[in-house]
């Protein structure tokens, strides 16, 4: 459907223009039939389509990580994502995708860094502008966010950013400057916090860059219940509040118009863009019911995906690739039957399918005698019953048990785990309203079982009607559910193999609970989280593992982080794997080195300091719906390895540039490493990293020619440079390498980092072949912004491209001038 925007806005009222400025629920903007203005379905992203409902929500694909897609430097393939993630759309009915998420990872412990791409500003714009291209290619807008300094979550919501102008341009605004010249998306979604002491979304001087500097005029809407005043915003340029119904505006805006501090030109021109974008969006040719699509393509695509995003960190003695007929392979650790295929918050959704590690190996070696333990649990909540649960249900009420209660609605049940964020049922009292959870649940494993209830909201678990564990009368702030939820409360009965035990959980909507949180959005339904497995021995488990390992003849051991430590609210508080696990690599390790290879999952860096014993590290990220199979196709040499490193490594937390300012602290957080993000920061500092920005290893080899041919010596910034590099495969095997463009500016007399990135190649080779690259360099390059005169300064003077396959590892050199210094605005 489309209809012509000045017709329309000529037909309307000053109220239904105001009525256009914001959502009129969680996911969907304003629908003006009598005029032909349809409504438009939003939904997160970032690596997925999650569609309308938190709650028995419609399964979907789900792509790998930021971090994940980044490490494939492969913007042709990250194309291909980016359609993947709008047809997933137009599956959902949804017109517009939340997505990519553009933040910077200043440091490893950002609580949603797994969501964002890179440490540096050119691949992060770069990526996120191929995949927003893709998605914009099937008619799905895009709503990039968020703009700009939610790097962290701690108090996200009142945070003021303190981050010096220089800072700002060339890390934290650079990724959206790159999207807004190669793809302009049909929307931008503004951050939470305050930068440099106004919040963004009221923030004139920030919209002001996007529409008038940039010349890019997307929609620009709220992150969700981030609107915060009625008249700060609407001046400044945000056009919709998300979600509805309004909170800042409706009435409030005709209160403000009286008072004459909105005019009325000003909601003429914030009603036009929301028509603008409505018109646009509308053209996608969405299902008109919520549904989902999971064909042999996609899943093909997504195995690539995570296949080309694992990074092969370390390979002493090529341990890896590992022969696809060995007799006795041990799968030891926590993510082997168990993938975490993406991070939480609001990019988690219920996926078509999951591979595992397990299910992959099983598949790769039929032949192969294969024993699996666990060695050490790395949960933080204990798993979610599913498979163990039967003819589960939850019926809703508006009165508490115990009262007289009408029931209100029935839903079934997959799992002990729901978030009722937006669930409603008809006669439902959104805000405050009870829910009994009912289940079977059968043991496979006779013993004491231990189960843990985390609430945001109240419950109470019973078991055949005895009460295991009590979350209600008695709580405990946690991190869990956007940072809204308690902590985990945990009981523990004898239970038998075999026989069931009726659960019941007694729950109560988020306004149950007597703890009051702040700093992150309120949701009514508020969610629950019941988890159950055996209680192990730790030492036991380890000992079993070890065993396992010494027995084998290849050891794979994978663990890691997943969605509970990786999440949206919160932050980590240290880099560390969870408790037990580095104890567990290190006992495996001591008996098997030699064979031993380890895998770890997460979206940003942990602390290895079993490092130096292993002798073959990979790095899998959150790799989607076929993780253990992306995994797999690495380890067995189905795909030689070609992710490299889209941050740096650091050894220890405290080597981070961010480590001293990483929270907030008096309601502010101070930016104070200023342009020195990432290996920026290391490689000015002499800093040592575990592995460097731009590192990944190959089970092939690469030769690259040390000469290099420039377009042009003297630099032009209307003609791009074009560096032009000899590579060959000089190995046995097919396989890809990642040729890296740095810039040096070492003869400027501005403190600069040592050198930055600013174009790559991603060149896929067959043994002995060899090709001719050319790499572009932009006129970003050569500039740096200077404070004082509020521009792009072009210095004059001798520039080095360094060519590298890694931050480290610089192959080729090659020198170009600029003639004279010039300012520049734009982009
Ligand atoms: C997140 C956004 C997300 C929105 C809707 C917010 O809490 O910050 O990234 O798109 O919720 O779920």
């Amino acid at each position: 459907m489309t209809f012509d925007v000045d017709d329309v806005l000529a037909r309307l009222t000053e109220d239904e223009k105001v009525a256009l400025l914001s959502g009129t629920d969680f996911w969907h903007t304003l629908a003006l039939p009598e005029v032909g203005v349809p409504s438009i379905r939003t939904t997160d992203g970032p690596n997925g389509v999650r569609g309308t409902k938190f709650f028995a929500g419609v399964p979907a694909a789900c792509v790998p990580c930021g971090t994940a897609l980044a490490a494939t430097w492969d913007p042709e393939l990250l194309h291909r994502a980016g359609t993947l993630l709008g047809q997933e759309c137009l599956a959902k009915g949804a017109h517009c995708w939340l997505g990519p998420t553009v933040n910077m990872q200043r440091s490893p412990l950002g609580g949603r860094g797994f969501e964002s791409f890179s440490e540096d500003p050119h691949l992060a714009g770069v990526l996120a502008a191929a995949v927003i291209r893709g998605c914009e290619h099937t008619g799905v807008q895009s709503a990039v966010k968020h703009f700009v300094g939610n790097d962290q979550e701690h108090e996200r919501r009142a945070v003021d950013v303190l981050v010096p102008p220089r800072a700002l341009r060339e890390i934290y605004l650079r990724p959206f400057q790159i999207i807004a010249r190669d793809a302009h998306p049909g929307a931008l979604m503004t951050s939470y916090n305050k930068v440099n002491g106004t919040h963004v979304v009221e923030n004139p001087a920030l919209l002001d860059i996007v529409r008038q500097e940039w010349q890019w005029n997307p929609l620009i809407m709220s992150d969700w219940l981030g609107t915060y005043t009625t008249v700060g915003s609407i001046n400044a340029g945000m056009d919709l509040e998300m979600p509805g119904p309004t909170r800042y505006r409706g009435k409030y805006v005709d209160s403000a118009m009286q008072a004459r501090l909105i005019k009325s030109s000003t909601i003429e021109a914030r009603a036009r863009k929301v028509l603008e974008f409505v018109a646009r969006a509308s053209r996608a040719p969405v299902s008109p019911v919520e549904t989902g699509r999971d064909f042999p393509d996609d899943r093909a695509l997504n195995r690539t995906l995570g296949a080309s995003s694992v990074v092969l960190l370390k390979n002493e003695d090529h341990l890896l690739p590992l022969s696809p007929s060995l007799p006795r392979i041990a799968l030891i650790g926590s993510h082997v039957k168990t993938p975490a295929v993406s991070g939480g918050g609001s990019a988690a959704l219920e996926p078509y399918y999951t591979v595992s590690l397990y299910d992959a190996v099983v598949r790769a070696l039929p032949e192969a005698e294969i024993r699996y333990e666990i060695g050490a649990y790395a949960h933080q909540m204990l798993p979610v019953v599913n498979r163990l649960l039967s003819n589960a249900v939850m019926h809703f009420y508006n009165e508490p048990v115990g009262r007289d209660r009408s029931l209100i609605a029935t839903e079934p049940m997959a799992k002990s785990a729901f978030q009722l964020m937006d669930y409603n049922a008809p006669g439902l009292h959104r805000e405050l309203f009870y829910a009994t959870f009912l289940g079977d649940f059968t043991p496979d494993v006779s013993g004491v079982w231990e189960f843990g209830l985390t609430v945001f909201g109240t419950g109470t678990l019973y078991l055949d009607d005895e009460m295991v564990i009590d979350n209600t009368t008695q709580q405990t702030k946690g991190t869990a559910f956007f940072g809204k939820g308690t902590i985990q409360e945990v009981g523990c009965r004898r239970l038998t193999a075999g026989q069931t035990y009726k659960i019941r959980v007694e729950y109560g909507s988020a306004n149950t609970s007597p703890l009051k949180t702040i700093g992150v959005v309120h949701f009514g339904g508020g969610a629950a989280h019941l988890g159950a497995c055996p209680q192990i021995d730790a030492t036991e488990m380890r000992h079993q593992a070890v065993q396992a390992a010494s027995e084998a003849d290849a050891v794979i051991l994978c663990t890691g982080l997943n969605h509970e430590w990786e999440s949206e609210g919160f932050d980590r508080s240290h880099m560390d794997l969870p408790p037990g696990v580095d104890t567990l690599i290190t006992s495996v390790l001591q008996a098997a080195a030699d064979k031993t290879v380890i895998v770890n999952q997460s979206g940003t860096p942990v602390t290895m300091p079993w490092v130096d014993q292993a002798k073959s590290v990979v790095q899998a990220w959150y790799g989607g719906n076929e993780t253990g199979q992306a995994i797999a196709d690495v380890l067995f040499g189905a795909v030689t390895p070609s992710g490299k490193l889209p941050l740096s490594w650091p050894r220890d937390v405290r080597h981070n540039p961010a480590y001293l300012n990483s929270t907030s602290v008096g309601g502010r957080i101070l930016y104070g490493e200023d342009v020195y993000v990432g290996y920026r920061y290391y490689e000015r500092k002499g800093q040592e990293v575990l592995f460097p920005f731009g590192h990944g290893l190959s089970y092939t080899s690469f030769s690259v020619s040390p000469d290099v041919d420039l377009s042009h010596e003297t630099f032009s910034p209307d003609i791009p440079l074009t560096v032009t590099v000899r590579i060959r495969n000089s190995g046995r095997t097919a396989g890809a390498e990642v040729l890296q463009a740095y810039i040096a500016a070492s003869h400027s007399p501005t403190p600069r980092p040592v050198k930055e990135l600013h174009g790559f190649t991603k060149v896929f080779l067959q043994p002995g072949e060899e090709q001719r690259v050319p790499l572009c360099i932009d006129r970003y390059a050569t500039s740096f912004w200077d404070e004082i005169e509020g521009m792009w300064k072009r210095e004059e003077g001798v520039y080095e491209i360094l060519i590298g396959t890694s931050s480290q590892d610089i192959v080729a050199r090659r020198s170009f001038r600029v003639p004279r210094t010039a300012y520049w605005l734009g982009l």
